[in-house]
């Protein structure tokens, strides 16, 4: 049993006419794009769980190894009795590693696939009874009022997965900047943000992960097009698109992109879109980092970079960043 129910709060930015709207207004555009963060529904959040156990998927691995060795670093810079609140929580795995050893009052669990989190949160609720459980069906990119957890001694903010690396670098301070204003910025409430950060390394390494044998990230991508069908009824071809993300080296990211194996018509909401042979659709950047560019980044948002914790090959970065 939790000390208080979860409490929803659903925001503006997850409903079903956010989806169309932007997937009309994005395959308007003369380089047809559809935001990233509708990959996730329970189907998408279920196919990045599989993504996540994937052998060539390094990133949760090593992130995972990086907070359980890391665990007591961190707890002594959250403190006990505080509350984290995690930006685009996912399947709430890594959170048990801090749970066990920082022990906080309360967790607010934040994602925008509302349905996949409701479940994930009704299980981690039994697994930790008298935790403060407030999930928050939400889009992180908006300017969260997230209230503070009644007595609990601060508050930190979790942010792993890399997710860091699906926003340009602008838009990545930005956002750094809106989660340190939420968390309460320079306030001594706010303890400081751990964050998982995705390091620049060799190519091939990377384009495997993005590109695995089992075909699993290319059923991720394409089911964009499946949700399209599910929730807009479109009518998307699912095997007239290909997977395609190459890491592109100067810009030190992976980029994401469905094309056309022929040139055909889709409907969507009554309006009609034409595809060339061979066109593509972006939908994702995955930016890369090294130590100092990201601490140039963080900067940037107002947060210091306090403390690094980084595996033996350089793959992957936590990174604590204080204001
Ligand atoms: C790359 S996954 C990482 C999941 C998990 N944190 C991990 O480390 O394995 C990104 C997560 O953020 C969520 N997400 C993506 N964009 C979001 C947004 N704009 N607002 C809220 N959640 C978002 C997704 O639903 C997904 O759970």
């Amino acid at each position: 049993m939790m000390d208080t129910p979860c409490t929803v709060v659903p925001l503006a930015g997850t409903r079903e006419d956010d989806f169309a709207q932007c997937l009309l207004h994005g395959l308007s555009r003369p380089q047809k794009e559809i935001p990233c963060k509708y990959f996730y529904d329970e189907e998408g959040s279920r196919l990045f769980d599989a993504i996540c156990e994937l052998p060539e998927y390094y990133q949760t691995r090593t992130e995972t190894a990086l907070l359980a060795r890391h665990a007591p670093e961190i707890a002594r810079r959250i403190g006990p009795q505080s509350e984290i609140v995690e930006f685009g929580a996912g399947a709430l795995k890594k959170i048990r590693l801090l749970l066990d050893v920082v022990r906080p009052r309360g967790y607010t669990p934040i994602d925008i696939s509302g349905d996949y989190l409701m479940g994930v949160t009704r299980t981690l609720a039994a697994e930790y009874p008298g935790l403060n459980l407030r999930p928050l069906a939400a889009d992180f990119t908006a300017a969260l009022a997230v209230p503070p957890l009644p007595g609990a001694h601060g508050r930190a903010g979790f942010f792993p997965g890399g997710t860091i690396g699906n926003f340009r670098p602008e838009a990545a301070a930005g956002l750094l900047r809106r989660m340190r204003a939420s968390l309460g910025g320079a306030n001594a409430h706010c303890k400081g943000l751990l964050i998982g950060v995705d390091l620049v390394k060799d190519p091939a390494r990377l384009h495997a992960a993005y590109n695995d044998a089992a075909g699993v990230t290319a059923a991720f991508n394409k089911n964009l097009l499946a949700r399209a069908n599910r929730e807009l009824g479109a009518d998307f071809d699912l095997d007239a698109f290909a997977h395609y993300a190459p890491y592109n080296p100067v810009a030190r990211r992976v980029e994401m992109y469905l094309v056309a194996q022929a040139r055909q018509s889709v409907t969507l909401r009554g309006r009609r879109f034409d595809f060339a042979a061979g066109e593509a659709v972006h939908t994702e950047d995955s930016h890369k980092y090294t130590p100092d560019s990201f601490a140039e980044l963080a900067a940037n948002a107002g947060w210091r970079l306090a403390e690094q914790w980084r595996d033996a090959e350089d793959l992957f970065m936590l990174a604590w960043l204080e204001s």
